[in-house]
């Protein structure tokens, strides 16, 4: 395996704000070690969602470079995205986005299915995952009928299905209370840490950022380690 799941080099991000335009992110390098835990913290609006989605492939770079693993993300044309997306990565928001008519165990499944894995292998992954979140009495729930936590917690199952090299979570318990953010952040690094796969986290909290390898500041400058 490669040492290094994502690469960063001088990415920049800028969007035209009337007749200039507003530049979010500059000088940006990075380099994530596999099996590393990186968090990112900074000011609401420094720009990490947009730093998570350059890397995740959900937006593109204005300038610089985005390697993870053989892909190339900042040129990547809509197939490959599609695939890079669906097998190198999983993503934790802060909004769950179980589909509401599947059940939990269904709902992890999805991506597999998606990805043409065996129904059999996708069935044991998935309960094996929900039981990784404590979520083991929960699989034939609907979203509607678990807590928030518990949804937060499939969604983390969801994210580790395909197997993803790097995980990317956006302040995966910004919506919880406290208690329940405690455990979320628990069950997400022990997950993360038992799958032997990568992750980086944006979060406000930092406890959780405590519980990181490296934790980097989003800032004028870049990222600068803390
Ligand atoms: N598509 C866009 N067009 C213009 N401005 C944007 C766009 N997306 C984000 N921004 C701006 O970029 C800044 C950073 O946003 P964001 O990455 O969401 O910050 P954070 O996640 O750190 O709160 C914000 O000021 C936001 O308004
Ligand atoms: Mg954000």
């Amino acid at each position: 395996m490669n040492d290094t799941v994502l690469e960063l080099n001088a990415v920049r991000k800028s969007f035209p704000s009337g007749d200039s335009e507003l530049t979010i992110l500059e000088r940006i390098d990075l380099a994530v070690p596999a099996a590393s835990k990186i968090a990112i913290i900074g000011e609401s609006g420094c720009g990490k969602s947009t730093l998570l989605n350059i890397i995740g492939g959900l937006e593109t770079p204005t300038s610089g470079s985005v390697q993870a693993g053989p892909y190339r993300v900042d040129s990547l044309d809509e197939d490959r995205i599609t695939e890079y997306r669906s097998t190198y990565l999983g993503f934790v928001f802060q909004f769950h986005y179980l589909l509401k008519d599947f059940t939990a165990l269904e709902n992890v499944m999805l991506p597999a299915w998606m990805a043409g894995m065996k129904k059999k292998e996708a069935l044991e992954r998935a309960r094996s995952l929900l039981a990784d979140v404590k979520l083991e009495h929960r699989l034939g729930h609907f979203p509607a009928q678990m807590s928030g936590g518990e949804r937060q917690r499939a969604a983390v199952a969801r994210a580790l299905i395909n197997n993803p090299s790097l995980v990317l979570a956006d302040e995966p318990t910004g919506n919880l209370d406290p208690a329940n953010a405690e455990t979320v952040k628990e069950l997400l690094f022990s997950v993360v840490d038992s799958r032997r796969t990568t992750l980086i986290v944006v979060t406000h909290d930092r406890s959780m950022a405590g519980l990181a390898d490296v934790c980097y500041a989003l800032g004028k400058n870049g990222l600068e380690a803390q």
